[in-house]
């Protein structure tokens, strides 16, 4: 084909409308099928073999001599129906996996728009209305979460561990006014005391930082598995009184592996009354603001001096859209102490303040904020409450199932939609570290059925089984047959005699 016709096929008006009216179809029998549990959730392939299916599309990719519309449209359903057969379905009612969600169609419809119209959100001008949307929605949560008008600065970034970067670099530059140019070189390196089970991303943020990881001091725990307050309060006072610099105390509103809360305002009254800045991880959390039943999971959140809210978490948006927030709006260009004149004109007054770029690591950003404005506009605010009180009331549905079942430890009681559990046999005769380990097995051969998707993680060193409920969809009796399922599964394993 020649370039000039290859060229006006990519960008053919006729063919953009014939693949979106498939994907349109085609998605919509693929939900429903998903919503009645049909088909596999993880249709299970070694990673050879889909890199090497992958490839044979790529071979195949040369459009031939006269090969029109019609023509790349067929091939164009073949992808998209194998997108859908390969792909780990997350609409699916059995999903019931990691911490990401299956997208209200309609946010992932923004998500489309914002690929197509390829809207620019770190300078005004390159997105002049992806910058109002993203201004308003944080506008909007800013005051959902209690923050005080014109009191708090906040924008939209690429997930949450970025989030978590961008809000302790914050942290760093107001703190530590010269480690910008020099490096930490001219005092004492800070420490950073952080909720033990905080996700890894914090860890990463503090060798990124420069403070290094060895300087990450693991707050000790309650029974409960929240940052021990009183133990908090001695630790500063054990540091302050030996003059070791802090760069942060990390809470955790949602914690990865159980999704625990902290008491955000016990913390902060301690971080206040030492003078240390206070960072809460909400990335899973945060949505939990918006539901009745779970607000008050968050009291104390607003007088955090930075936080991080995943709306690709517990606000169901398309991966990915994370939120920064930080009390500190006059000191909201010290994060990155640097000028970048090429992209922000002087002469464009007042633009600044939507210039986004300025406050985030990315310089070109996704207009990801059309996913959260899209479906507040149109559902209200209501829907994200919604979908937290959905999944959290499952989650404690299938807590109480499994307390009560004899063949099975529910490890923590759940606070959101995070259930961590493991099976045990009646006539289990082997140490915890087998049981974890036999937990493991089961579920890798259940994941790799199809049957259903969960996740395992390891508590206090041991294997056991974790269930996210991030379908709305899902049932009580798909959570009662997961429990079927792994005893099933336990069963076929120990009779076939495998060892753990
Ligand atoms: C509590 C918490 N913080 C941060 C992250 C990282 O967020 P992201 O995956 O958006 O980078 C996760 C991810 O699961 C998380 O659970």
């Amino acid at each position: 084909m020649a370039p000039s016709d290859r060229i006006r096929l990519a960008y053919s008006p006729e063919l953009a409308s014939r693949v979106l009216r498939h994907v349109g179809e085609r998605f919509a029998e693929h939900l429903a099928r998903s919503q009645q549990a049909e088909g596999p959730v993880l249709p299970w392939n070694a990673p050879a073999e889909n890199v090497a299916r992958a490839a044979e599309f790529l071979g195949a990719g040369e459009s031939q001599p006269g090969e029109d519309v019609e023509a790349v449209a067929r091939r164009f359903e073949t992808l998209v129906q194998t997108i859908l057969d390969r792909g780990i379905n997350l609409h699916h009612r059995h999903y019931i996996g990691h911490q990401v969600a299956p997208p209200p169609p309609l946010a992932a419809v923004f998500d489309a728009i914002s690929s197509l119209t390829n809207q620019g959100a770190a300078i005004y001008e390159m997105g002049p209305w992806s910058a109002g949307v993203e201004r308003a929605v944080v506008n909007r949560l800013g005051e959902a979460f209690g923050l005080p008008a014109g009191g708090f600065t906040g924008f939209a970034t690429h997930g949450g561990s970025l989030g978590n970067l961008t809000a302790l670099l914050t942290a760093r530059s107001i703190q530590f006014p010269g480690v910008w140019q020099n490096g930490f070189e001219a005092g004492p390196t800070p420490v950073l005391l952080v909720h033990r089970d905080a996700h890894y991303c914090v860890d990463r943020s503090a060798g990124i930082l420069g403070i290094g990881t060895s300087r990450v001091i693991p707050l000790a725990l309650d029974g409960d598995r929240r940052i021990d307050v009183p133990q908090l309060r001695t630790t500063l006072a054990d540091l302050r009184s030996r003059g070791t610099p802090i760069l942060a105390v990390v809470a955790c509103a949602g914690t990865t592996m159980t999704g625990t809360f902290d008491c955000l305002g016990d913390i902060a009254d301690v971080c206040r009354e030492f003078g240390v800045w206070m960072h809460v991880d909400a990335a899973h959390g945060g949505g939990a603001i918006f539901s009745e039943r779970h607000r008050h999971r968050l009291q104390g959140l607003e007088r955090a001096d930075s936080f991080v809210c995943d709306a690709h978490k517990m606000m169901f948006a398309p991966a990915l859209c994370a939120f920064v927030f930080h009390r500190h709006p006059d000191r909201r260009y010290a994060t990155f102490a640097q000028e970048a004149h090429y992209l922000y004109d002087p002469t464009a007054s007042g633009s600044a303040d939507f210039d986004f770029g300025l406050l985030t690591v990315e310089c070109t950003k996704r207009a990801m904020t059309y996913t959260v404005w899209g479906l507040w506009s149109l559902l209200g605010p209501g829907i994200f409450g919604d979908l937290v009180d959905a999944t959290c009331a499952r989650a404690e549905e299938f807590a109480e199932d499994l307390r009560e079942a004899p063949d099975f430890d529910l490890l923590f009681q759940p606070e959101s939609n995070i259930v961590v559990f493991r099976y045990r046999p009646a006539a289990w005769q082997g140490s915890e570290e087998q049981l974890g380990e036999f937990n493991r097995r089961i579920r890798r051969t259940i994941i790799e059925s199809g049957r259903f998707y969960f996740v395992q993680t390891s508590v206090d060193h041991v294997g056991a089984l974790r269930a996210v409920v991030m379908n709305p969809l899902t049932t009580r009796s798909d959570l009662r047959g997961l429990m079927d399922e792994v005893r099933a599964t336990g069963q076929a394993l120990s009779a076939a005699g495998v060892p753990v």
